[in-house]
């Protein structure tokens, strides 16, 4: 009778975490808001004695056996916002996640209490639609001119394809990681169709395959190309090494005549190149492939021709830098991540097939939902369940609009090139590399150690040339963790091979402008911050 009791008592607590109508979670989300808020406008970022107060808060495993209320919770919470890290922060310029417009974070309060499951209609309603509308959008920003001549052509051709159920302009998921496993699969699929390989694997499609003089599976990519194309390589069985990574030029592109010999090379051993994968702003060096040149060799190698455009695609909408994209409407898929240059929330990747009946080489049905004639999502998307990120994606397109992106993608491009000039001009700084869209590389170089790389280069004194690089990459690293550690701006770091310096990669800051209210006034203290640091290490 008690434990009945007891039982009820417990049943009633749980219901009231359901209750929208409390006055506790009125009280409950101002809580928290403030929290953020006191983060978010404090005037320095957490240091480090801070964060690991964070990492004590979070070591105890024992499960929570009973609820707490709000107000305890919100305690609870506190260490973790307060260490969280400060990605809107004008002077946080180390990585390619920024601050949000403001009206993201309600659109996505939206989507929780809706809480739409993209899957199939039966639990998304009109939402798939509207994610139909949001692809369909953004494939005619980069797919327009194949799709018939005039803008009623155009037009028609959208308005008749966008809700066929036999078709998608392409699948939403969580990221460019998941977008390019996504495009690689149905490379593999439509390519090696005829050997059932989808049905069959690869080990079933093999003996077919060999029979037909393949000796193996490859794609090709720059040098440059994101680590996520390893994992598609691993996840589709075609095996890290046959992910093959191809030189570049002095500009960070790839490099084309190494590319065209390296698939002859890897033809004349049977091996099938199953995609060429072009890089449209690099995740180290923001740089863009030659697409068009890509895709004219994609074609006559027969094989998939992919753009990673993570980063880049969103110069899409930019009419100053919309050329440097040229060729990536011949592509057959192309990766796009609304999380980063279109300043959706976490959690929203895209890729696009020029083909809308490309997806149907990775369908899969089951009998309780994404029945085979409808037109549900979930058939063609290798995550199941998903939310609605389409939505925050629909309300940026709509709220900002396409000028607008457009604003924003040639304020951080102009801001780049105004910081580049800056370090050249500066006599400690070595620009590493001209900014080709709004990332780029740096390191500390102070005047006489310049002055002896420059002697040692002319008097072709390699051993000097990587004794004096081997200390201005120690230099700079050692500055990089400092100012990381601090509590004001941060960049990154990253190791890049420069032809010029000898076979050694070199370590150098990286700094990705994307945040709107980052002015060139941030990057000088952040200069002035490293300076100050170098200073104090060669004490
Ligand atoms: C060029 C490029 N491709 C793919 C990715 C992977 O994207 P995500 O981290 O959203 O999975 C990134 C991430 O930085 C990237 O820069």
């Amino acid at each position: 009778m008690q434990d009945d009791s007891r039982s009820n008592q417990t049943w009633r607590e749980a219901l009231q975490a359901f209750d929208i109508n409390a006055d506790a979670l009125a009280e409950f989300e101002t809580l928290l808001s403030q929290q953020a808020k006191s983060h978010l406008q404090a005037s320095e970022r957490p240091g480090l004695s801070n964060q690991s107060k964070v990492e004590q808060c979070f070591y105890s495993s024992e499960l929570p056996a009973q609820a707490k209320n709000f107000a305890e919770y919100s305690q609870l919470l506190g260490p973790a916002i307060s260490g969280s890290v400060n990605t809107a922060r004008p002077d946080f310029v180390g990585h390619m996640t920024s601050a949000l417009p403001a009206f993201m974070p309600p659109v996505q309060k939206l989507m929780a209490s809706l809480n739409q499951n993209n899957v199939k209609l039966e639990t998304s309603g009109y939402f798939t639609d509207l994610e139909r509308q949001v692809l369909a959008i953004l494939h005619r920003c980069f797919f327009a001119s194949q799709k018939g001549g005039t803008d009623r052509a155009v037009d028609d051709y959208y308005r008749e394809n966008m809700h066929q159920p036999k078709q998608a302009f392409g699948v939403f998921c969580s990221g460019g990681t998941l977008a390019n496993i996504m495009a690689l699969w149905v490379a593999r699929n439509r390519l090696l169709s005829n050997y059932k390989l989808a049905e069959k694997g690869l080990f079933g499609a093999m003996s077919a395959m060999a029979g037909d003089g393949y000796t193996g599976l490859a794609v090709l990519v720059s040098e440059r190309g994101h680590y996520s194309l390893s994992k598609a390589a691993d996840v589709l069985g075609l095996g890290r090494e046959n992910l093959v990574a191809i030189e570049v030029d002095d500009d960070h592109r790839m490099d084309m005549a190494a590319l065209r010999a390296k698939a002859t090379e890897l033809q004349a051993k049977g091996v099938k190149v199953l995609a060429l994968v072009g890089v449209a702003g690099a995740t180290e060096t923001g740089s863009i492939d030659p697409l068009r040149e890509m895709a004219e060799l994609a074609g006559e190698l027969g094989c998939h021709f992919h753009v990673d455009g993570a980063w880049g695609g969103a110069a899409i909408f930019s009419s100053q830098q919309r050329d440097k994209l040229v060729g990536i409407e011949l592509a057959d898929s192309i990766t796009l991540d609304a999380h980063k240059q279109l300043y959706v929330p976490m959690g929203a990747g895209m890729v696009l097939f020029r083909e809308p009946e490309a997806v149907n080489a990775i369908k899969h049905h089951a009998s309780y939902i994404i029945r085979s004639d409808s037109k549900d999502l979930g058939a063609y998307t290798l995550e199941g369940s998903r939310p609605a990120m389409s939505l925050l994606l629909h309300a940026g397109l709509h709220l900002i609009g396409a000028e607008g992106y457009g604003a924003l993608i040639d304020h951080s491009v102009n801001l780049a090139s105004e910081f580049a000039s800056l370090i050249q001009e500066s006599e400690d700084f070595e620009l590493i590399l001209e900014p080709e869209l709004n990332i780029l590389s740096y390191r500390y170089c102070p005047a006489t150690e310049r002055e002896a790389l420059e002697q040692a280069l002319e008097q072709g004194d390699d051993s000097l040339v990587a004794d004096l690089n081997q200390q201005l990459s120690d230099q700079t690293v050692a500055i990089q963790i400092a100012q990381a550690a601090g509590r004001q701006g941060f960049v990154s770091r990253t190791q890049l091979h420069l032809p010029h310096y000898g076979p050694s990669a070199i370590h150098v800051f990286r700094v990705v402008l994307a945040n709107p209210y980052t002015r060139i006034e941030h990057l000088i203290q952040i200069l002035e911050e490293q300076r100050t640091i170098a200073a104090k290490l060669a004490q």
